[in-house]
């Protein structure tokens, strides 16, 4: 029998089923001071197959419980990505007392006697805080026989024109429906024809508003967009986003056509959306992405299950110089994993001279590198076996690179051994990377969640140690923190 949890190559701090096949967060929804967080989820392979709902629950987005499945595929068929919602006000009708959860889903089946896809949307509620589900009998709710990939439906409540918000992948746009009660929808608007990247198909959409540089009068909108695996782009499967204005009705960029605005630089964080449901005392936008890419998420090397979600981040809208972009860092309530700390201040890495440190099997790294002629710098982490994922700034190309090309097990994909690349400017002269070492990933936030690079590796022992270095020139660490992390699972 497998001890969960221990397996090689689990990871110990991000959200991972005990068994078996998962990808896209969905449903994720506050309600009676929890986090629901549920996935797609394949309980009979460590491969894709026909979709249920997983579950898991938490009070700090970080301790998971998982609990039964929420939903299982029945006569409409398989079922896909969605959201879930409060029904504070039972504008549905569906509850008998006091307010429930609604899920939103896509159904996916074939049409009769065919081969042809058939995606439509569908309800589900629960009225036991999410413990056991319903299918709503009028299923499905929203149907479309002209478009094929019509699915992912996202929804909140709009509460300057009062009803219900649906944003739906329909092939290469986003369509955007409104209802009164959840049950009944009605066509908005169709965002994105020319917008952005069309790299592949657009999938699981979400638009949310939030405040710029903090200023709650100032505020935006952003839609995300993960765009599916094309073999023809050496990325996979990756996500971008809009800014813009959402009137309730219609969403518009704020940037040209031809902009195209990356959420992640790292290959492995796809198909990720926000809670819905936060406090207004809290008014986080809290996000989670599936921590792995359709390029090769079948084929990683684990055994008993697949995939794990990023940690959870808090996202947020910044002015800079080109214009609003999101900031992402991960949510304070990572601080309950953190455990002893080291801190180092005003360390000089000398040309050619590697430093190295010991960080245990877990940890966070947080250092500040102040540039000096040095033309590249960084460190690596790695492991006895010379196995190492290295995370460097390269000062003429304004490049932050992490190269996984010798971080472990490459064999299962050729897309896998590859260098991530993030345009970043020096903040100040200066590079602030915040690097979380997990036994199977490495998330880095750069210049205070400036740039976010998620990437999987596969050490065939764990990564224990990190070497600086600076080449041509040396480099000042002002600070370097290494906090030692704790596994969620003990
Ligand atoms: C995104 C996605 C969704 C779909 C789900 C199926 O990763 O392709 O569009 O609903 O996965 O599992």
């Amino acid at each position: 029998m497998t001890v969960h949890y221990k397996e090689k190559h689990r990871n110990q701090f991000h959200f991972s089923p005990k068994e078996k096949w998962m990808n896209d967060p969905n449903g994720m929804v506050y309600f009676n001071e929890e986090y629901h967080l549920f996935y797609q989820y394949h309980p009979h392979s460590t491969t894709w197959g026909p979709m249920h709902w997983g579950h898991a629950v938490s009070k700090d987005l970080i301790h998971w419980e998982e609990l039964p499945i929420a939903l299982f595929p029945d006569e409409h068929g398989a079922i896909f990505s969605g959201s879930a919602v409060v029904d504070w006000n039972n504008t549905s009708g569906l509850f008998k007392k006091g307010p429930g959860l609604v899920a939103i889903f896509t159904h996916a089946d074939t049409y009769p006697d065919s081969d042809r896809p058939r995606q439509r949307q569908s309800l589900a509620y629960s009225q036991d805080n999410g413990r056991t589900w319903i299918t709503y009998e009028g299923n499905p709710v929203l149907s479309d026989v002209n478009i094929t990939d019509y699915r992912d439906p996202k929804v909140f409540w709009h509460h300057e024109t009062n009803r219900w918000v649906m944003v739906l992948a329909t092939g290469q746009t986003v369509t955007i429906y409104t209802s009164p009660n959840l049950i009944n929808w009605e066509f908005a608007s169709e965002f994105g024809t020319k917008d952005g990247s069309h790299d592949g198909v657009w999938e699981c959409p979400d638009l949310f508003q939030l405040p710029v540089d903090g200023d709650k009068e100032n505020k935006k909108w952003v839609m995300l967009v993960s765009i599916g695996d094309n073999p023809e782009f050496k990325e996979g499967s990756r996500t971008q986003y809009f800014v813009g204005d959402f009137d309730g009705t219609t969403f518009v960029n704020n940037y040209s056509e031809e902009t195209v605005l990356w959420l992640d630089h790292g290959r492995d964080n796809y198909a990720g959306v926000s809670w819905s449901d936060i406090p207004t005392e809290d008014d986080r936008r809290i996000y989670i992405g599936w921590m792995s890419n359709w390029r090769y998420a079948n084929q990683v090397p684990t055994e008993e299950w697949r995939s794990a979600m990023t940690l959870p981040r808090e996202l947020s809208l910044n002015s800079t110089d080109v214009g609003i972009r999101i900031i992402q860092r991960p949510v304070a309530e990572v601080n309950s994993i953190r455990g002893g700390t080291k801190e180092y201040k005003g360390v000089i890495v000398e040309e050619n001279n590697s430093l190295s440190y010991n960080i245990g099997t877990l940890a966070e790294v947080v250092v500040e590198f102040e540039k000096q002629k040095a033309s590249s710098f960084g460190l690596s982490i790695h492991n006895t076996s010379e196995e190492k994922t290295t995370i460097s700034y390269d000062s003429k190309r304004e490049m932050l690179l992490v190269d996984r090309t010798n971080g472990g097990d490459n064999s299962f994909s050729d897309s896998f051994a590859t260098v991530q690349e993030a345009p970043l400017k020096l903040n100040n002269g200066k590079v602030i990377l915040q690097i979380f070492v997990d036994t199977s990933s490495i998330e880095v936030f750069a210049n205070d969640g400036e740039v976010a690079v998620t990437s999987l590796v596969f050490p065939s022992e764990v990564y224990k140690t990190i070497s600086f270095f600076s080449q041509e020139g040396s480099t000042n660490i002002r600070q370097l923190k290494l906090n030692e992390l704790h596994s969620i699972w003990e």
